[in-house]
């Protein structure tokens, strides 16, 4: 009879070099004394599919996947779950011996349950959302935020076809706005999204003046580097409450972590920490 093998999960990307997700779920293994691993994968896409397939078949019992992967996993999958069906993106894979490889999307969740967590009293239909920017991670967000019952969702972007792709594909209450109009729309909303580059350590710098912010509202970043973005201290100096990104990826992690290891992990400060590196 052979020992037991230690669950073992993957991160896969191309690039992989800046994942946080191993520290992430290395602090969680050591803290509730779990003999597993979390590795990194580079994985190029031409080997994706092959690899995938593989991975299952070598001890592994899942892992996540990141850019330029979450397409394909989503597509090699033998079942996906509703939300990542949704996004036609996945970031989570669940190997199961009889359901196969096991798609999941839970970026959206890890977004919504971040601000639920930072503001117990927030909620979806206190009023408009704004969403700045229509790259990977405003899908995720928009879809988080329409499932969470934002009773109208502003989406603006810089390129005007992107935003109106996202309210194609997800349908619901999204208003596309003009990037021009964008101050506007920032106006009157109980919540404020930026999920573009802007003010992100090494990227474009914050051309917005959220002047016409309102005190009350609520401003959240995606970007999470630097942790106090441009973005959230303006909002904050025109007397916004804030909560910052780095939640959403701590949360997004918990469901994988709970279906490979068997024990729902929690996101408190001292993992906070831990992924900041200090
Ligand atoms: P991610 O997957 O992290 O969302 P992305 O897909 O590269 O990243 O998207 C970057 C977002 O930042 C886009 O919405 C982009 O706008 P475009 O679609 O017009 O490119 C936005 N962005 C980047 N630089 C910007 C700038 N200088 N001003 C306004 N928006 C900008």
């Amino acid at each position: 009879m052979s020992a037991k093998v230690p669950p073992m999960a993957f991160v896969a990307g191309w690039p992989i070099g800046h994942t946080r997700s191993p520290v992430l779920h290395g602090h969680w293994l050591k803290r509730y004394k779990i003999a597993g691993q979390y590795l990194p994968l580079p994985i190029a896409p031409a080997d994706f599919g092959e690899a995938l397939r593989m991975l299952g078949k070598v001890g592994f019992v899942g892992g996540n996947v990141t850019l330029p992967h979450k397409l394909a996993a989503f597509e090699l999958a033998d079942e996906v779950t509703d939300r990542a069906k949704r996004l036609r993106a996945a970031n989570t894979i669940v190997f199961d011996r009889d359901r196969g490889i096991v798609a999941d999307n839970t970026d959206g969740y890890g977004f919504i349950e971040n601000l639920r967590s930072a503001r117990p009293d927030w909620r979806g239909d206190a009023g408009p959302a704004t969403v700045l920017g229509a790259g990977g991670a405003s899908r995720a967000i928009v879809a988080g935020l329409l499932d969470a019952g934002v009773p109208q969702l502003r989406l603006t972007n810089r390129t005007r076809e992107k935003a109106e792709a996202i309210a194609d594909e997800l349908g619901g209450a999204i208003t596309v706005v003009d990037w021009a109009e964008a101050e506007e729309a920032v106006g009157g909303s109980a919540l404020v999204v930026n999920t573009t580059s802007m003010g992100m350590d090494g990227g474009p710098p914050l051309s917005l003046s959220l002047n016409a912010m309102g005190a009350g509202a609520l401003a959240t970043d995606a970007v999470y580097a630097p942790l106090d973005t441009p973005f959230l201290k303006l909002a904050r100096a025109k007397g916004a409450q804030t909560v910052d990104g780095l939640g959403m990826l701590l949360h997004q992690a918990r469901p994988g972590f709970a279906a490979w290891f068997g024990r729902e992990p929690e996101v408190d400060e001292e993992l906070r920490q831990a992924v900041l590196g200090r």
